[in-house]
């Protein structure tokens, strides 16, 4: 290996590890504008343009720091969460005061109005120091084999979201607002898949928002939402939806149909398949299917989201007991171990994707 020259090649090669060594400024500010619901503020001025001082005038603080707010801000329309224009307040020469707008990346953050497709609660909630400690510990996984989550925390997660109603709160939270931003994705292109079907149970559903969603979609259809009892326990009442308390690892409520969003890949592949065969108990019908969405990995795809399937992979590692994500032949395996070997793959406006299962 040559030692370090000061060519612009071995330069650039310096500015990246710069670059990743800090990523996650990016995640922090956009957490601190989140709490701080800027989006929201510029939003209630029509989107901008808005000066600094307005968006100080409401947040919730007898005296904001609004030179940290203007440094915060300066980062994030660098990172084109927010627009900047310079303006000349008093028609003088001087420009000296900067107006804000949003992008339509900071459309995605709102929690007020307009808020109906909002990543925000998931950026809160992946930025919880409660969520991020385990990151801390993929070294100590990749020595040990061990669990990074329980490396943090000393369990599970779903142990300690039935122990701490604010990490439940905050985690469903998250996947609550997922489901509506994948849903509709969803809904789109698996028009026939849902036309045929007369009971659907969403296994590990959550609050029922996805299944909510689908049933706007195809009134017909009658929901069972299932999720462990301390997560429907919280759940709220939806039209057309039935709340059911359990373990998907014991048996899944009987339906036309199995529908599974973001739940295989916080398993490993034993534990998948041990839920593919109670799924397979599940649907009645010769003709039953299971609906899974979850990611179908490109490691080298340019596609919109391919790189944050390898993202989502790491996440993965870093809360859940043996969960990865999945390239076709690892998502082929285990269905037919599961006993699924026919299957369809049906891409989505979003980062996931449908796998449409079949038993025989
Ligand atoms: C990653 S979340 C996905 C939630 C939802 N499907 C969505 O996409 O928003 C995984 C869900 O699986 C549920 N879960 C975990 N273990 C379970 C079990 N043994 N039986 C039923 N649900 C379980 C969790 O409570 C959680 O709601």
């Amino acid at each position: 290996m040559e030692s370090l020259d000061g060519t612009e090649e071995t330069l650039r090669g310096q500015a990246h590890i710069w670059k990743l060594m800090y990523a996650y400024a990016d995640s922090m500010a956009l957490k601190c504008a989140v709490e701080l619901r800027v989006p929201d503020i510029v939003h209630s001025y029509g989107g901008g343009p808005v000066t600094l001082a307005q968006i100080a005038s409401r947040i919730p603080s007898p005296s904001p720091g609004t030179a940290y707010l203007a440094r915060i801000m300066r980062f994030l329309v660098r990172k084109n969460i927010f627009s900047a224009n310079r303006c000349q307040p008093d028609g003088g020469h001087e420009s000296h005061e900067t107006l804000y707008s949003l992008t339509t990346s900071s459309r995605w953050l709102l929690q007020g109005p307009g808020s109906e497709l909002s990543l925000a609660p998931l950026v809160l909630m992946e930025n919880h120091p409660w969520v991020m400690s385990p990151w801390h510990y993929f070294g100590d996984c990749i020595k040990t084999g061990g669990i990074a989550f329980e490396m943090a925390h000393g369990r599970k997660v779903w142990d300690f979201a039935s122990e701490n109603p604010e990490f439940n709160r905050l985690f469903n939270d998250g996947m609550a607002c997922l489901s509506g931003v994948v849903v509709r994705g969803i809904v789109e292109v698996y028009k026939d898949g849902f036309e045929s079907i007369g009971s659907l149970v969403d296994v590990g559903g959550g609050v029922g928002k996805t299944l909510a969603e689908i049933i706007k979609s195809f009134s017909h259809i009658q929901g069972i939402n299932f999720d462990l009892p301390h997560v429907v326990a919280t759940a709220p009442a939806h039209d057309g939806v039935t709340h059911v308390g359990g373990n998907m690892f014991e048996t899944i409520p009987h339906a036309d149909a199995v529908f599974m969003k973001g739940i295989m890949h916080d398993w490993g592949d034993e534990d998948c398949i041990k839920i593919l065969k109670n799924c397979r108990k599940a649907i009645l019908k010769k003709n039953g299917k299971v609906i899974i969405v979850d990611v179908v990995l490109k490691p080298d795809g340019n596609g919109m989201f391919d790189e944050h399937g390898l993202v989502l992979d790491l996440v993965m590692m870093a809360h859940c007991s043996g969960g990865k994500e999945r390239d076709e032949l690892e998502w082929k395996k285990i269905l037919e171990e599961g006993g699924f070997p026919r299957y369809n793959i049906i891409k989505t406006p979003s980062l996931s994707t449908i796998i449409e299962a079949y038993p025989l």
